[in-house]
């Protein structure tokens, strides 16, 4: 049933950021529902968190778009938090040669080619009248112009690809869903499972708890204006350069 009130949709709900983002929007008053997608089945439960789990197969995300339907227009904040930096047989690339197009195929998959699924298919579902915040998690490495230190060859590309894609879809929404503002996201160094190897070269005082991540994306969200543009932001709202 769709309830008076806006709804909250957190896409690759599931790991630390997610999980957070879910907790933020369940304690917002002006939130109705909160529809959570992952691969996992729920970690908890609350009145008002919808759980679904799917495979990222594109078949499979159309079917949790077309599940959504009784929900059309009624969003004003989506999360997307799908991404991969290492795994059990890959670690981000020091030196060119430690390269593999399995590497580069996994890891473009889960940060650039399954957000851009979503956006391809969320369209629909997220047009209408409720302004609309849409927020893909991308990372201050996908900046072409910041790139001093070089290094992790597949996630720098594969987020790079996700913002200058992300560009593209805000000029269609522009036209085709005019009440959605797209963001690419960089929340910090975040405590996750993600950023665990390498807490140890963390400056003091820079590796945030999910939960202040969650907080600073929820209020850039209420804050930013629809305005038919593809902002690239920090936790703290600041602009990074493409
Ligand atoms: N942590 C940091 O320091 C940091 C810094 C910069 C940017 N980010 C970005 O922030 C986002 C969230 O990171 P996190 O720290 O919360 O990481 P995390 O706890 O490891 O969560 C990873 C997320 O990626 C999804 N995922 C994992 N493997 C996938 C695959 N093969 N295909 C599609 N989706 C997959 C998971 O979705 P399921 O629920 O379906 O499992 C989960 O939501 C990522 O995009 C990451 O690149 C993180």
């Amino acid at each position: 049933m769709l309830t008076d009130s806006s709804n909250a949709l957190v896409l690759g709900a599931s790991g630390a950021i997610g999980q957070a983002l879910i907790n933020n929007f369940l304690n917002d008053n002006r939130i109705g529902r909160v529809i959570a997608v992952s691969r996992s089945s729920a970690t908890f439960e609350h009145p008002k968190l919808h759980w679904i789990s799917t495979q990222y197969d594109e078949p499979s995300m159309q079917s949790v778009v077309d599940n959504l339907s009784e929900f059309k227009g009624s969003f004003s904040k989506v999360c997307i938090c799908h991404g991969i930096l290492h795994g059990e047989k890959m670690f981000p690339e020091k030196r060119m040669e430690e390269m593999s197009v399995e590497m580069m195929q996994s890891i473009f998959y889960a940060n650039t080619i399954v957000p851009s699924l979503w956006l391809k298919l969320l369209r629909k579902l997220v047009m209408g009248a409720v302004e609309c915040k849409v927020a893909c998690f991308s990372a201050r490495v996908g900046s072409t112009g910041d790139n001093g230190l070089g290094g992790w060859y597949s996630y720098r590309a594969s987020k790079a690809a996700l913002n200058s894609l992300m560009k593209t879809f805000s000029i269609e929404y522009a036209r085709r869903a005019k009440n959605v503002k797209l963001i690419a996201f960089h929340p910090g160094t975040v405590n996750s499972e993600m950023s665990k190897p390498f807490h140890g070269t963390v400056p003091e005082g820079k590796l945030f708890e999910p939960s202040y991540v969650a907080d600073c994306l929820s209020q850039l969200m209420d804050e930013l204006k629809i305005d038919g543009e593809l902002s690239y932001l920090d936790y703290a709202g600041k602009p990074i350069p493409w």
